[in-house]
């Protein structure tokens, strides 16, 4: 079945379409085995295609300790980097998981790709466009599936504003605002690799913005962006009276906080359009507003969403004219599955697999995912000079 029906997604797929030898599993690794990784190998878990044969951490200890607690059997963890991982042949890995964070997505990804193993690399793509623009240039010396960690836009409900768009319904669309955030929500779970520059490089900026961008880069084809006029901020992460911290943890932290906890830009893309947006980890506000699209014949208001997960609230509105009439219509919300199948992440590492075993399209391609990079890359240096920049991406 799995053969037949790539992970319920919008493909079919047959046995005699792999580009691998389906009678045996992929040989998976996994790089980073920190807090989401934990995510990735539940999935590959319930894939009876896959056998997880690696795993590497800076952290000694770590990785073992990781598969131990997730019950997973005979997997190589004595490897101090990335590199000793992916420079041991033995493996024959088909495919890793990078989970490392923001800092450490680049490296471990170009490291892969140059040894042609296919990569699943968690969001933010990079903290910079060079890195990303590297990235993409291994890619393409590799040949390689490299796919980028972005599960919200696999939800029915994101499909439907996708869908809404590409009707027409909307007309020519010309002006977006987005965005989303916390009234106090600075990830501080495991530690401080969300909040330290040496490993994050960006704050909510990449960690959450990255999703509203793709929200709705995603629903209008991704067009290119061309310049941003940006802004960030870090008044909460950096006071050590934040309520969100540990107690014991308070002052710490707040030395530590390196990264935006706010950002907010205006964006001009190409086709004339407008994009507005803001976010943020925490603010004393319940939510910088709904998502919306405005277009010539139509406009859509997405309730505000957690835009990193995928979840909807409220039904989203169409605001339009019907036969004369300024008619309001209410879009039904398509209930979510319980299915694990169903689960967003299952779907996003499941169909970068098939990816890799039918020679598909990356799911999340490198070549849409440059231009959110170049946006929060574009907002970072904007801030930093205090004035508009232009966005200029090389042909790769
Ligand atoms: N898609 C999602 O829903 C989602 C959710 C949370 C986090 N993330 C992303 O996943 C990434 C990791 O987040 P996390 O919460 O798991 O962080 P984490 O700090 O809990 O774990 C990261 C781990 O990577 C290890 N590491 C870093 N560089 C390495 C390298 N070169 N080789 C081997 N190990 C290395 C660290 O030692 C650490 O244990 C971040 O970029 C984050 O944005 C995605």
């Amino acid at each position: 079945m799995a053969e037949k029906m790539a992970a319920n997604l919008d493909y079919n797929v047959k046995s005699s379409d792999a580009v691998i030898d389906t009678n045996r599993k992929l040989r998976v690794g996994i790089i980073g085995c920190g807090w989401i990784a934990g995510a990735h190998i539940d999935c590959y878990k319930l894939m009876p295609d896959v056998e997880i044969v690696a795993g590497a951490d800076l952290i000694p200890g770590k990785a073992e300790a990781f598969f131990k607690a997730h019950g997973v059997e005979g997997v190589k963890t004595d490897y101090a980097s990335h590199k000793e991982m992916l420079d041991d042949e033995s493996l024959k890995l088909d495919a890793v998981s990078i989970c490392t964070y923001n800092r450490q997505h680049a490296e471990p990804a170009i490291y892969a790709l140059k040894k042609g193993v296919n990569v699943m690399l968690e969001k933010p793509f990079t903290v910079t466009l060079d890195e990303a623009i590297e990235v993409m240039k291994a890619e393409k010396e590799s040949g390689k599936v490299i796919s980028i960690g972005f599960q919200p836009r696999l939800d029915d409900n994101m499909q439907q504003i996708k869908k809404i768009v590409e009707s027409g319904e909307l007309g020519k669309i010309y002006y977006i605002q987005t965005g989303g955030g916390r009234r106090r929500g600075i990830p501080t779970p495991f530690g401080t690799t969300f909040i330290e520059n040496e490993t994050a490089g960006l704050g909510a900026l990449a960690d959450i913005g990255c999703y509203s961008l793709d929200l709705v880069l995603n629903a209008i084809g991704y067009p290119k962006p061309l310049t941003v006029s940006g802004y960030k901020s870090a008044y909460f992460g950096k006071d050590p009276n934040y309520c969100g911290y540990p107690a014991d943890k308070k002052a710490e932290y707040a030395a530590k906080f390196g990264v935006d906890d706010f950002a907010a830009a205006f964006v001009r893309l190409e086709g004339d359009i407008i994009l507005d947006f803001r976010i943020a980890w925490a603010m004393n506000l319940d939510t910088p507003g709904d998502t919306i699209i405005m277009g010539t014949k139509g406009s859509l208001r997405i309730p505000s969403t957690d835009c990193w997960n995928g979840t909807f609230y409220s039904p989203m509105k169409i605001y339009h004219e019907v036969a004369g009439l300024q008619t309001v219509t209410e879009v039904p919300l398509i209930p979510v599955s319980n299915n694990p199948k169903s689960d967003l992440f299952y779907k996003k590492i499941r169909s970068f697999l098939d990816a890799v075993k039918y020679g598909l399209p990356a799911p999340v391609p490198t070549s849409q995912i440059i231009y959110n990079q170049a946006i929060l890359d574009g907002i970072a240096r904007s801030a930093e000079l205090g004035r508009e920049v232009e966005i200029e991406i090389p042909e790769i």
